[in-house]
């Protein structure tokens, strides 16, 4: 497995990535309402675009098959990380982790932050990571329970 830098080039891997991730894993912690509110930001190619170029975005590949993605916003923020159906459990999002901590660190933050999931919540705790903050997010009139957790760097 190799991680690099995304291009635009990996947009409809990265998209379609997102969309069966949702749909298959993030299922189980949520309802169908929320599963349709969230996996329709795969079809926003723009916003899509718009991340991969501004901010730190990374891919694990097998092959040439894209099993994971992961970015890092603003130097200290981990917004994407999404691993493959078939890929869960193998390590990948450790290694995209490591991948954007050494960023952040490179970049001179002191700690590194996420806005995650429930689904993602117990891999958090495992990376070192503690919850700060638990609160509903509104998206499209539809209720999401999100944590806010915080691991330092230094
Ligand atoms: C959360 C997610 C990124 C983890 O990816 P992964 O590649 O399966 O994680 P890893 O294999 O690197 O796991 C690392 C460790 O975390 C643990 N872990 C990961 N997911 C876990 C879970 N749901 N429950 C308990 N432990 C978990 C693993 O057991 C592993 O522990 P170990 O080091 O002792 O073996 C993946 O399940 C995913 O894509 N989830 C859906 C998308 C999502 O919610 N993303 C976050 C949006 S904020």
């Amino acid at each position: 497995m190799k991680i690099r830098v995304a291009t635009e080039r990996d947009i409809f891997q990265i998209t379609q990535l997102f969309y069966d991730t949702v749909c298959k894993i993030n299922r189980k912690d949520y309802t169908e309402e929320q599963i349709v509110v969230w996996s329709e930001h795969s079809k926003n190619d723009k916003n899509w675009l718009n991340n991969i170029k501004t901010q730190f975005f990374v891919v694990a590949e097998n092959d040439s098959e894209i099993i994971g993605f992961a970015s890092l916003d603003d130097n200290a923020c981990v917004d994407f990380m999404y691993v493959h159906e078939n890929h869960q459990g193998i390590g990948v999002a450790t290694k995209l982790l490591i991948s954007l901590e050494s960023e952040a660190y490179r970049r001179g933050s002191v700690e590194i932050w996420s806005d995650v999931s429930i689904t993602a919540k117990a891999f958090f705790i495992k990376k070192g990571f503690s919850i700060t903050k638990v609160y509903t997010k509104k998206v499209r009139h539809v209720d999401f329970e999100n944590t806010i957790m915080i691991k330092p760097l230094v």
